[in-house]
């Protein structure tokens, strides 16, 4: 067999109690130390129950997982609640669709940037402060001192999706899951988002899970691409090849579905 990735995600399978089918069926990916991996496909392909099994972050008690998702080697879906919550954050960084909803509008940014610091380590306020505004430096915050003491209300949405990226990445985490982080921006913000990401990944060796519905962002960011449809891969390669010579109808769809417009950014 080749050199296991930092994550390889074999046969897994998710399954609500509430549902007759399976919202994952057979999913198996693998991905690199520092690779770039797209996960696309229409809403409600299982793109985000696929990353939420990868994070622990699925109620275990509405739902069985099966399969394996090893990270460098170890089994997470064999992992008690616990062992999940102290590798989440530390070793794996999660960042959401909307920004505004994923922070508690009472709380400062820092404070919220700073919160896995309180969990994982047991680093003084001052030292937590320190690297938080270093984290808030790292995802080009212009001012970080302002942002660390500003309400979530007071950013905009791309301030604030840099500001849960810092939170995601303060820990130097060896993977990031992004699920859908651009798509409540407009446009020229995305395309800030994506290359600030670009910069995170190489800068930082983070390896990306990068999940979207939309293939042009996607392969702006990613070498690789899998292709999810109701539950299953239905196609995964390099990014070019499968844009260029999809294999799979439901790919040659989404492909023909695409605007024809140049690039964005
Ligand atoms: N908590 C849940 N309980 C029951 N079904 C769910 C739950 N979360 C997601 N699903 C179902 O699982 C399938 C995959 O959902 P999801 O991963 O959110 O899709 P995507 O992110 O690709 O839009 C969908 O049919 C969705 O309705
Ligand atoms: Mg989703």
């Amino acid at each position: 067999m080749s050199v296991p990735g930092l994550l390889e995600v074999r046969d897994l399978r998710v399954r609500f109690f509430s549902r007759y089918d399976e919202a994952v069926n057979g999913v198996s990916f693998s991905l690199p130390a520092g690779g770039l991996l797209g996960l696309v496909g229409e809403s409600g392909s299982g793109k985000s129950v696929t990353a939420l099994a990868v994070a622990g972050l699925l109620d275990r008690r509405r739902c069985c997982c099966e399969g394996q998702i090893l990270l460098e080697g170890t089994d997470l879906l064999s992992l008690s609640p616990k062992a999940l919550r102290a590798i989440r954050g530390d070793r794996i960084g999660v960042v959401f669709q909307e920004p505004m909803s994923a922070m508690d509008p009472l709380q400062k940014v820092g404070k919220q940037v700073e919160e896995v610091l309180r969990v994982h380590t047991s680093l003084s306020p001052a030292e937590r402060r320190e690297k938080a505004l270093s984290a808030l430096a790292d995802v080009e915050l212009q001012d970080p001192e302002k942002a660390y003491d500003s309400f979530p209300h007071q950013l905009s949405g791309g301030q604030l999706q840099r500001a849960m990226i810092a939170a995601a990445i303060i820990q130097r985490p060896r993977l990031l899951l992004l699920d859908e982080p651009t798509t409540a921006l407009d446009v020229t913000v995305q395309a800030q988002i994506i290359s600030l990401l670009q910069k995170l990944n190489r800068e930082h060796e983070i390896a990306m899970l990068f999940i979207s519905h939309n293939l042009q962002v996607v392969k702006k960011l990613c070498p690789r691409v899998a292709v999810m449809q109701t539950g299953e891969i239905v196609e995964q390669g390099e990014t070019g090849a499968v844009f260029h010579a999809p294999q799979h109808p439901y790919t040659k769809r989404l492909v023909a579905a695409i605007p024809q417009r140049p690039d964005f950014a």
